[in-house]
């Protein structure tokens, strides 16, 4: 099992996209992208191993160290806050956390406000920076909506392109942090595996330098 370095993706574009950096940087699985029903692939000769899993759960793979490696969005990392090493910005999924709300609003700061969002922690560290009180409505998806019905006040969530909340009558009032995919590690996995662990940094950064 040592000899292997264990790579944990988030299940999606995003993960084909890291995939293909990991491939160009010398650890190529060309089954990854074919996988039929598998979610373990490997490459013996590479000594690589993948693995396809929920993007929220790449992190706690890492952290417990059932992944040498892994690619979690900053977002991901601001909520769960585990206990892994940072290792590198790989510069995709680019898009921000922020604060959104329905045209015209305005905060009535003598009540407290009403926060809808998949990311709690993130929304309570933000307000709590702003000395603003807040109760949060934590939803697990489709956040957009609790503004529009009356649930919340505002929303805290991911913006990409903008459509959703242009579909739905909201607009950005503030951006609370940037997002992309970051290289993690588990930290006794980044010691004991080091010579995999530096190979894969600087192919990557080779492969970066190369575009
Ligand atoms: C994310 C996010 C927004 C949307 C933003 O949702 O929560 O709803 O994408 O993208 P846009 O700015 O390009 O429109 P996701 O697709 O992950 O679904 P969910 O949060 O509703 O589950």
């Amino acid at each position: 099992m040592n000899e292997f370095l264990n790579i944990a993706l988030p299940k999606g574009r995003l993960g084909e996209k890291a995939y293909d950096m990991f491939q160009k940087a010398g650890f190529p699985c060309p089954e990854v992208l074919n996988p039929g029903r598998r979610l373990i692939l490997e490459n013996t000769d590479a000594g690589v191993r993948y693995f396809w899993v929920k993007p929220s759960d790449v992190a706690i793979y890492v952290e417990r160290g059932a992944a040498d490696i892994g690619v979690c969005g900053k977002d991901t990392l601001e909520e769960q806050a585990p206990d892994v090493y940072e290792l590198m910005d790989l510069g995709i999924g680019r898009c921000r956390m922020a604060v959104a709300a329905p045209g015209g609003f305005t905060d009535d700061r003598s009540r407290t406000l009403r926060v809808a969002t998949k990311f709690s922690n993130v929304a309570e560290n933000h307000y709590r920076k702003a000395g603003r009180d807040i109760d949060i409505i934590h939803l697990n998806g489709s956040v957009e909506i609790a503004p529009i019905i009356g649930l919340a006040d505002v929303i805290v969530d991911i913006v990409e392109t903008g459509t959703t909340l242009r579909e739905n009558g909201l607009e950005v009032i503030e951006t609370v942090f940037p997002i992309s995919a970051r290289l993690i590690a588990n930290k006794s996995g980044y010691k004991f595996k080091h010579e995999a662990v530096r190979k894969l940094l600087d192919g990557l950064r080779n492969a970066a330098e190369d575009k």
